[in-house]
Parts: C-alpha cells; structure tokens; sequence
C-alpha cells in the first residue's frame, strides 16, 4: 500500500506554514544556536515523515482531511492557532525602557516602522521577557477575526497571519484526535504515540529516521521531536556541533535548558566585571561604550594625507548623524567629526555625500577629481600576507584601520510628568578623545600579554585560512591569512576572555557546549566584517554572515560587552513541551555511514552555491580546541576534500556513491526524501539519473514555496521552491526498454495530473502550473527508475557517459516526452472543444497566456512550457523575457509585427509540427491561424471596437475555409475575451473587449 506523501500532499498550505517560519527569522528555532546556511523548515520535515508514515486510504479526501487535523492544519486547528495579536499598548507597556524610548510613542509604534520593522521590535520585546512575563503578555491577545465564519472564509495565507506555528502549540485538540484514530486504526493522543504506533506498524520498532547531511540540524531535530529515533551526520563537525546541540540542547529537556542559560549568564557576567576592571569600555564621565565604528584607510601616493574610507559617512538615520573629515596641519591623518546635521543634509548624506569609496575607487575628499583604483592600490603582487603575529596593519601596510566613532550610553533618572521616577538611556555619537586612544593602546597590550597562551588553549583562533572560492577574498583583499585577522584586537580580547571564563566554570557538556555556541554567536555579530547599519529601525551592527560570503568592509561596528545580552545566549527561555530526544549524531564523510534507517530525509549540498567548507571554518576557527575536549571522538577538521559540491562529474560519482551506502543502510520497505532547491528545473534529469543509477526508484516528487508572499510573487525575489522527491529502494533490477516505457509513462503522467486536478477541484487551488510540471516529470522517473537497465545500458554507465553539448541520453529524452503529455493533458479552462485543432505553438501561446493570468512570471516555467510543446524560439512571443516578470504579447502589442502569410497546409489538425522557424523563414506563429485571429482582434480594437475590419480581415485572410473555422474562432475570441479581467491582466483590458465585440461580430455573420 503506498504511503500518503506517494499519492498527495498539501503543496499550497504546507507552502506558507513554510514561508512563515521562514519569515520568523531569529525566532526559528534552531537559529539561536548558531549560524548555518539553508537549514530547512522544520514543518516541512515533520510533514514529510508523517506523509511517509501515514498509509494512503482509498479515500484520497479522508486522507487530506486526516493528515490536515495531523499538522494543525486544518479550518478547526487553524482558528485554535489563531489566539490574536497583542495590543500595542501591553506591548510597549512590557518593553524595557529603551525599547519604549526608542520605538514607541505615546499612543503605539512611532511613525515609519514597517511591518516587518515592527515584527523585528516585538522580537526584541519578547526576547528580553521572562517566561511568567511572556504569560502575562500572551493572555492580553485579541483575536483579529472574532468570528469562526469570517475567518474560515479568509484565504489560507490570511488566517496564517494571526496564527501561532505549528510546533508552537499543543497539537491536535482530543476531538481531533478521536477523528484521526479513527480513520488510521490507531489509538494516539500525541504525535509522539501516533508516530510509534505507525512506526511499529510498518518497520516493526519506533521508526529511525536518519539524515547524512544534517547541517544545522532541522531533519533530525524535527524526526526526534515527533517521536522518532533520529540520527543525523555531516561532514562539517561544525554542524555536527549545531546538531547535537539542537538534540540535547533544544531536546534535553528543562534542566539541561536552564544550565545552559544560568553558566551562559555568570560568564557574561564575570566577562563584564572583567571589562569594567581593564576599564576599557568606560569614560570618565560615567559613561559605557555600546558601539565601536572603525574604518579602513590608506595613503594613496601622491596624496599627503590618509584618506579614510567608506562608501556612506552616514551614521544615524534616526539620530541624524554624519562624519565629517578634516585635515590638521601638521599631521597625515584626517580628524573625524562626528555632527548632527539638518534634515535636508541628512538627505545627502543618505545619497552617498562625501562618499570616499565610489564604485571600487577611492576619492578624495577634498578634491573629488583626484581618485584611484582601490585593485591598484593593493599593487601588483597583491597585498603583504599577515603573519600569525600581526593583530593590526604594520605601519608600511597600504590599508591601515582607525576607530573614528563611539556610541556612548549613560543612564539617568528623572521624575516624569506624573511625578514618577523614571530611568531612562541617553545616548551620544562621539569622535574618539585621547583618552578613547589610550585605551585603545590598553586594549592592544592586554592581549599581547595574553595571545600566545590564549592560542595554545584554544581560547581565540590560530589556525590559517585556507585559500578557496570565498576564503580567498580576506586574503586578497585585505592580506588576511588566519582567521584571527577577521576579528580586531578588541573583539580578540573579550571573546578570549569570555571564553577562558567559560572554561572555568565546572558544567555538564551541554553547558560547555552551550558557551562554545555562544562564542560561535559573538563571532557572526562581532567581526571586522560585521556591519554598520545605519537605517532607521536598526542603527546598530549587523551579523557577518547576513550574505552567503566573507565581504570585507571598509567600515564596519564593534560590539562591547553591553550589547552582548542578545548576541552571547543561545537560548531565551525554556523551550514548549520540552523533552528529551532520542539521537545519535555522529559527524562522518556521507559514504563511510554505518547506521541503519527507515526513513533518510536529505538535503544534499547538490550544484549548491554555499561552500559550506569554507564559510564553517570561520566558526571552526573559534570552536577547534575547544570542541576537540568535548567531543575528544570527532575530528575538528572540516575535510574540505571530501565535500560534496559542484556539479561535475566528480560530485556525481561522490553522490551515487553515498546514495548507494544510504540504499544499503535501510530496509527494503524503507523510503527515502530527497530536498534540494531548483532554480532550473533542468537540473532534473540529472538527479534522477544519480539516484537511479544508486538503487533506488522514484515515488513522488513535490515542489514547497518558502518565498511567497501572502498575494502574489515576492517582488524582486525569486521564488524559491524546495522539491520534495520521494524514493524507495529497487528491490529488483527488470530489463526495461524504449519502446515499451513510452506508454507507461504516457499513463502514469495521465494519471498523476487527474488524480491532482481532482483534489484541486474543490476548495482552494492545492497545485499549479510548476507542480503538475514536476508531477510530469516524476512520472516519468517513476516509470523508468523501476528498471535496472534501459534497452541494455546500464544506468550507471548513461550517468556518466560523456555527451556532446545538445546531446540528449535517453532518459532525458523521456523526461522531455513526459512534460510533452503533461502539456497536451493541461488544457487550459474553456478551450477543450479547439484544443485539438490547434498547432503545438498556438497551444503554446495560449498555455502560456494561461500561466500569465494566474500570476505565473518566472522565465524558467515559459521556457518549461517551450520544451512540452516543442516550440524552440519563443522571443517573439514575449513582451517581456524578465526572470521574474515574463509575459506575452498582446494582440495589439504584436501590431502586424512578424504576421506571415498563412501556410497552405495548415488548414487541418497538425499536432507533430515543432515550433521551429527554418532558416531565414518566418516564425511558425506568425503563419498560424491564431495569429491572424489577434490581428483581426487588434484591428478592431483600433478601429474603436468597430468589428468589421477585424471580420473582413478573416473573410480575406482565410476565404471559404472562414466558415468552417467560424465556430473555433468565437470559442477562441470568447477565451481571450476573458483574460482581461483577471488580477494583473491590465494589458489585456482593451485587447479583450475587443475580442469579446468581435465574437459577437462573428457569431452573427452570414454568408
Ligand atoms: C544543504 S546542507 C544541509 C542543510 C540541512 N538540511 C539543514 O536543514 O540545515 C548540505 C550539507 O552537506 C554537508 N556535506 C557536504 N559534503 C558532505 C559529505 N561528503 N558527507 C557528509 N556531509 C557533507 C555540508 O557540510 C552541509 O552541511
């Protein structure tokens, strides 16, 4: 009997509850332990296993309903989920002071915060409460839609907005439950009952769920929390690290949970006394520093003074300040001034006034005709390589560093209005003063007097960096050669001594693991490549890694010790319904597993664009020793050799490799999920073949969006789908061949796409056009994979054969054939009775017309579509070919553009002819019967809806064949007529009610 996921699955819901936790940024679950790229969401990994557990009834509706009431997705656990928002005024009212200060004004929200700003603050709010706090807050929200009818009748994306997440309530309600047990014959009251009683009846035990590329920990994480065994491995220990944190952290349960919190805290807190004693983050005017700004400079030749750079001397949006240079007689280096400025200057400034660095160039500030390559000014043999030795440039190094700026805070007491003590922060901008320079000299020496023993111990970086794709940038363009040179003298020196704080304090593992995590925190937020950000709702420093890659900067912020309560504690309170998992992690090379799992879910770094090698060792750096005497079993070394990556053929024979381990490590009623991200669904054939040639057979294939946006396509985003691909093991290895896979993959595409269209036949729309695409081409895999050999060739032997560029293997031939079927099943609403008769291009610009009125934009689907009917140049059909904003001509757009006479033969049905134009010889479309049909639409939309130009233009152009065609015609008129009312059709407006003139025009014509 085939499982749930391998018949259905809830795209379009499962879609936004994904985009949700997606959107939560910081307040995902696992990204308070550490930084990790392209960690997956953890309701889609709890869908995917119950969809592998859940057994598909005959009842494909019951089915849905029962796994929607599984995942609290359904109308009932929605509204549970719904508990409403909580007024601004409790919000402001639990806010500590300068939050309330900064954001808020008497009545709520300052003016000019956006949502998401406003989302961003109220996570702050939240993340400085304790739990009771929490409670007090929670029990004030209002339900948004008090009503039940009102809120059902919102569009899913809708309701979600006023929802809690899944993982952030109890579960199914007890009526719930009663319904589910009765339809899967089991007896649970939570998911960890249901999945034990599922696990138990298909694999015999409590079901294994295992992840060989587990990163930061999402898949085994998620398989754990719902009940299962998990098991996670990577390559990386880093992730390893975030893994087993995630498992015994998150997973461990109340008391692990408030160890990490209470050792965490009593570091920061001797950190600090340590810091207040150095005296070096404080002034004699009872003030502390909450920020450092230091910037890059250097002394082009020619020029007699450094010229400090920045692309913007803007510092505060809000606060309204602006650095300004000038020079001192006497000396080479430029003075800051650190001013407010008026409005109309802040405008300025905020368009890159004063600017030093303008498009790789650096500028002279006070001659802006004087500039000089900044590539140049690295010289020819490229910068002077920092030794281990170095922590700041030598004195003959071309980019020298400066601090120009310092935020100070101080807190006073007043008496407000009411007569009420109040504190609150006041908050200055300064340029640094003699004595800001003499402690930083203090800062210098206190880690001189320490480095060599704080290496040794492991207590801040020593290793080098290894060259690479991304690593290669702190190295060239700015001489950096180990990873301490990421980090200024003062962030070496708190986090060294935070860290040898740590080590001090006797814990269990997790708490020491908690701290190691938490230094890996501070090295993301406190870097020389962490930057300022002076925007309005933010005015503060941003983490190194908020882009895939390691910028240097020419300016960027440093944080003391007070600003770390946000970036230093892993966890901000004891986590929902927390207890211990059961896991094993383990990090080891994907092909040298040895565990066995029922289910593997991965997410393989496939064609990936994050060289996770490389951007680990920036954390690996920090944790090295540290991480060596917790887990003294795991190699700290990133083995970047071993790394899966690229898409050549090493990276294929590396992926067929661990797929066969992981087909080898499960039992034959075993499944398996494979997730990866396509930003060109071509990629397609090329997985499959990897994982057929691996043993295994595909299932199903499901395509989750994580980028929409509640109405629409995310602007100036691409839509990011995650494709969910669904195997089993190839328990027998038939001969298949050719001749006989094409109709079954005929049958197998039919029946996939009506078994869909029939779950999206009531209610809202499960599916679109990119999933019955996918579903297509899973078909076809379906088919093929079966077999062990495809007219004789091994599968193995068709993976790596070299193919001239344009050659196609077999396999990809059939995929092709399988979107073909799913292009002429596709037909476009309204059009079932001309369809038949129409060319292959036609059908392609009516498809494709299609797509466009329900908000389809993507290229890549228009140029899919392309390759299902075979049309090989679709330029002229586009208006506009914009990765994210393609569409069709309209019938007055065309003109008489391209128009062609029409071919004599195209009279009768001609569903073979491709879309090819010969050499030098017009268009296909331009000489097709639709075409002649919009210019006739065209004529009479500029004959002012008049329709007998466009009527005489089809007498003329098809004579006695006219009439036979009459009645095609109005059908297609009457479909075209149509488009213009749908959202985002505005071009088509005129266009269609000409059309619509014209059918009438037509439906009364006589010979
Ligand atoms: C796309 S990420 C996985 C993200 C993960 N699913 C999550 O939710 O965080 C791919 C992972 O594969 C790991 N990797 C690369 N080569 C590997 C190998 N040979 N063996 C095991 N893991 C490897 C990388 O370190 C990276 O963490």
């Amino acid at each position: 009997m085939p499982t749930f996921i391998e018949t259905q699955f809830p795209i379009a819901r499962l879609s936004l509850e994904s985009y949700k936790e997606r959107r939560a940024n910081n307040s995902q679950t696992l990204t308070g332990l550490g930084k990790w790229w392209g960690r997956k969401p953890l309701i889609l990994v709890r869908a995917s296993i119950l969809g592998m557990l859940m057994s598909a009834s005959d009842n494909p509706k019951k089915d849905r309903e029962i796994f929607l009431k599984i995942l609290t997705m359904d109308d009932d656990s929605t509204w549970q989920r719904c508990k409403g928002e909580i007024p601004v005024a409790s919000l402001r009212e639990a806010a500590p002071p300068e939050i309330q200060e900064e954001y808020f004004g008497t009545r709520g929200f300052k003016q000019g915060f956006t949502d998401e700003e406003k989302e961003e603050i109220v996570g702050q709010i939240w993340e400085s409460l304790t739990e009771e706090e929490r409670q007090v807050l929670d029990s004030q929200r209002r339900r948004p839609v008090p009503d039940r009818a009102a809120f059902d009748a919102l569009p899913y994306a809708e309701r979600l907005r006023h929802c809690e997440r899944p993982e952030n309530v109890t579960g199914p309600t007890a009526t719930a439950w009663a319904e589910i047990n009765a339809h899967l014959t089991t007896s649970a009251n939570s998911l960890p009952e249901l999945v034990e009683q599922l696990g138990q009846r298909t694999f015999g035990h409590t079901p294994r769920v295992g992840d060989c590329f587990c990163g930061g920990g999402s898949i085994p994480f998620e398989a754990a929390r719902i009940g299962c065994q998990a098991f996670g491995s990577d390559l990386n220990p880093v992730a390893g690290l975030l893994t087993w944190a995630s498992l015994n952290l998150l997973g461990g349960g109340k008391d692990v949970q408030e160890e990490v919190m209470r050792v965490q805290a009593e570091s920061l807190t001797a950190a600090d006394r340590q810091v207040t004693e150095w005296g070096i983050e404080h002034n004699d005017l009872g003030e502390r520093a909450d920020a450092y700004l230091y910037c890059v400079e250097v002394k082009p030749e020619g020029c007699d003074y450094y010229i400090p750079l920045a692309p913007s001397w803007l510092i505060g949006e809000k606060s309204k300040v602006v650095t300004r240079w000038r020079r001192v007689s006497g000396s080479d280096r430029l003075q800051p001034e650190i001013v407010m400025v008026t409005d109309a200057e802040l405008k300025l400034y905020k368009e890159k006034k004063g600017a030093t660095v303008v498009d790789s160039r650096v500028i002279d500030p006070f001659d802006p005709n004087r500039s000089w390559s900044v590539e140049a000014l690295r010289g020819p043999e490229g910068l002077r390589r920092w030794t281990n030795d170095d922590i700041v440039p030598r004195p003959d190094d071309v980019f020298q560093e400066r601090l120009y700026c310092i935020r100070w805070v101080k807190t006073v007491t007043g008496i407000n209005a009411a007569g009420h003590p109040v504190t609150k922060s006041v908050r200055r901008y300064a340029a640094p003063a003699a004595a800001d320079l003499a402690r930083e000299a203090k800062v210098l020496t206190l880690l001189s007097e320490r480095f060599a023993d704080w290496q040794r111990d492991g207590f801040i970086p020593s290793k080098a960096i290894i060259s690479g794709y991304n690593t290669e940038q702190p190295i060239r363009e700015r001489g950096w050669a180990h990873w301490h040179h990421l980090f200024t003298p003062r962030q070496l020196l708190t986090h060294g001594a935070i860290s040898e704080i740590c080590d001090g304090i006797p814990c269990s593992r997790e708490a020491r693991v908690g701290s190691l995590l938490g230094i890996g925190r501070m090295a993301n937020w406190n870097s020389r490549l962490s930057r300022w950000v002076p925007d309005k709702s933010k005015e503060g420093g941003s983490d190194t890694f908020s882009n895939q890659a390691l910028n240097t900067l020419f300016t960027y912020s440093i944080r003391p010790i007070l600003k770390w309560d946000t970036a230093w504690p892993v966890l901000t309170g004891v986590l929902l319904n927390s207890h211990p998992l059961l896991a094993k992690v383990n990090p080891v090379d994907a092909r040298d597993i040895q565990e066995n799992c029922d289910i593997w879910i991965t997410d393989p770094p496939y064609a990936d664009a994050v060289n996770y090698h490389e951007l680990g060792d920036f954390f690996l750096a920090w944790y090295d020793k540290q991480l060596a005497k917790a887990f003294p079993e795991w190699s700290a070394d990133a083995r970047a050799e071993l790394a899966v990556r690229g898409d050549g053929e090493d990276f294929r024979r590396s992926m067929v490799e661990i797929y066969r381990n992981l087909a080898r490590h499960m039992p034959d009623k075993g499944l398996q999920m494979v997730m990866f991200t396509h930003q060109d669904p071509a990629v397609w054939a090329d997985l499959g073949m990897i994982l057929w040639a691996a043993g295994l057979k595909a299932a199903a294939a499901w395509t989750i969006n994580t980028e929409y946006a509640a109405v629409g396509v995310k602007k100036g985003n691409y839509v990011q789908g995650t494709v969910c691909l669904v195997l089993r093991k190839r328990t027998a290895n038939e001969p298949g061949f050719l001749d006989e896979v094409y109709p079954l993959v005929e049958d197998e595409v039919k029946r996939q796409i009506e078994s869909m269209q029939a779950l999206d036949e009531d209610g809202e729309p499960n599916f679109n056009d990119a999933d019955y695409q996918l579903a297509a081409y899973a078909a076809a895999l379906k088919v093929l994979t079966q077999y062990g050999t495809l007219d004789g060739k091994e599968v193995e032997h068709e993976v790596f054969a070299v193919r001239a560029r344009n050659e196609k293997s077999d396999f990809e031939a059939v995929i092709e054939r399988a979107l073909g079927i799913a292009c002429e099943t596709l037909v476009p609403h309204g059009l079932d009775n001309s369809w038949r008769n129409l060319l292959l291009v036609e059908r392609y610009y009516l498809r494709a017309l299609d797509i466009e009125s329900r908000g389809e934009r993507r290229k890549g689907m228009y140029e899919e579509l392309a390759r299902g009917f075979g049309v090989t140049d679709i330029r002229p059909l586009l208006k506009s070919d914009k990765a994210n904003g393609t569409c069709m001509h309209t019938p007055s757009g065309f003109a008489a553009a391209g128009l062609a006479p029409l071919s004599g033969d195209n009279t009768e049905v001609l569903p073979a002819r491709r879309g090819r134009a010969a050499a030098g010889a017009a268009h296909p479309f331009a000489a097709s019967p639709l075409r002649h049909l919009l210019f006739a639409i065209r004529e009479t939309s500029a004959a002012d809806n008049s329709p007998e130009a466009g009527r005489q233009y089809l007498r003329d152009t098809f004579g006695q064949g006219y009439w036979g065609r009459r009645e095609r015609f109005i059908a297609l008129l009457e479909w075209l007529a149509a488009l213009g009312n749908a959202v985002g059709m505005n071009e088509w407006i005129t266009d269609s009610e000409a059309a619509r003139i014209l059918a009438g025009r037509l439906r009364n014509d006589q010979a």
